[in-house]
């Protein structure tokens, strides 16, 4: 628990994460971002689909506090999808409000989502709102809840850390939603601090939106869960094309094969650009012994 601590107290550290931007991506966040251009994150996402697995790109970066940089990353995320669409792979796009400048002004926020929401739907593609902390949760499902009014191209994420979980996955039934447990250090007063706890809520969760006929991408590197869920999905007659598994790039590879090989529908989550260092740390704090992949990048400098 002090190492889960220590990874996510640094995720938010300016001092660190200036020290470590000037190391550049090495420091063994290479294995898990796929490299710092648009460019780069197509080349990866081409690989990923010709393995038979589909992918959904997240350009790096949050907490963004200018209209600016508000605005380009907006102008990114279109910059993006379009390269998406002229490559012709199977790929979606995930992004944080914050870095959409829910922090700034939440009307330029919503107006650069519609912006990119735009784009999206004339190349037919699906935009996935990434849930951050507890803080950003109801600004979040607000915005989500005017967008939805125009656009049927867009889902978030829902965490099954929160006790409130189950209640919004009630409010969003019949969205296609991500279903994870939670990536984000949360105060006992609205989330399950035991892991148990969490697991139990998280496969709970789960089960409750696909008994609901709704969409669910299960994004999740434990194995448990995993097989609950395919077990699960058979006993109740609910079709592989109602749900799929979702894993981060770099992350199980051999298990991302394994469970398309099965049929199913897998799609890794490809991040890329070049502030990788909250993602970096929160991936730390998730498994330390990822730590291993550092000190291999650290020594190989
Ligand atoms: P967890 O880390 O609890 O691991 C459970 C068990 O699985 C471990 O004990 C181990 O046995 C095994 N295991 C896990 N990783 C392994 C590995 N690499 N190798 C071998 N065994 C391993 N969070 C968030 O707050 N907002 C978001 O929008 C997202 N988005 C998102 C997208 C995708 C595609 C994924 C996969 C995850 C997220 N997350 C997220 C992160 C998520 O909330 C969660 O923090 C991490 O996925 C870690 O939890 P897991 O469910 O993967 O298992």
């Amino acid at each position: 628990m002090i190492t889960r601590n220590f990874f996510l107290f640094l995720s938010q550290n300016k001092f660190m994460k200036g020290r470590a931007m000037k190391w550049g991506p090495k420091f063994g966040a290479k294995s898990v971002i796929a490299g710092e251009t648009i460019q780069e994150a197509i080349d990866t996402v081409r690989k990923l689909n010709e393995k038979g697995l589909s992918a959904t790109v997240d350009h790096l970066g949050e907490f963004v506090y200018s209209r600016e940089e508000a605005i380009e990353s907006a102008d990114y995320c279109i910059r993006t999808l379009e390269a998406i669409s002229e490559a012709g792979v199977d790929c979606n796009l995930s992004l944080k409000l914050t870095q959409l400048g829910l922090d700034v002004d939440r009307e330029l926020c919503l107006s650069n989502m519609k912006r990119i929401l735009e784009v999206a739907k004339a190349d037919n593609n699906f935009v996935r709102i990434d849930m951050e902390d507890y803080s950003h949760l109801d600004a979040t499902l607000s915005l989500l809840a005017e967008l939805r009014e125009s656009y049927d191209n867009v889902g978030t994420a829902i965490q099954g850390y929160l006790f409130r979980a189950s209640e919004d996955i009630d409010k969003l039934k019949g969205m296609n939603l991500r279903l994870i447990k939670g990536a984000y250090k949360e105060s006992p007063a609205h989330a399950y601090q035991k892991q148990e706890d969490v697991d139990r809520n998280y496969v709970s969760i789960i089960k409750q939106h696909m008994l609901n006929g709704s969409y669910a991408a299960v994004a999740t590197h434990d194995h448990n869960v995993i097989a609950e869920i395919k077990k699960f999905a058979a006993e109740n007659d609910i079709p592989v094309d109602k749900f799929e598994f979702q894993m981060l790039y770099g992350f199980r590879t051999d298990m991302q094969a394994d469970i398309r090989s099965e049929g199913y529908k897998m799609r890794v989550y490809v991040p890329f650009g070049n502030d990788w260092y909250g993602y970096f740390m929160r991936r730390l704090a998730e498994r330390p012994q990822n730590v291993a992949f550092a000190v291999r990048g650290l020594l190989s400098k």
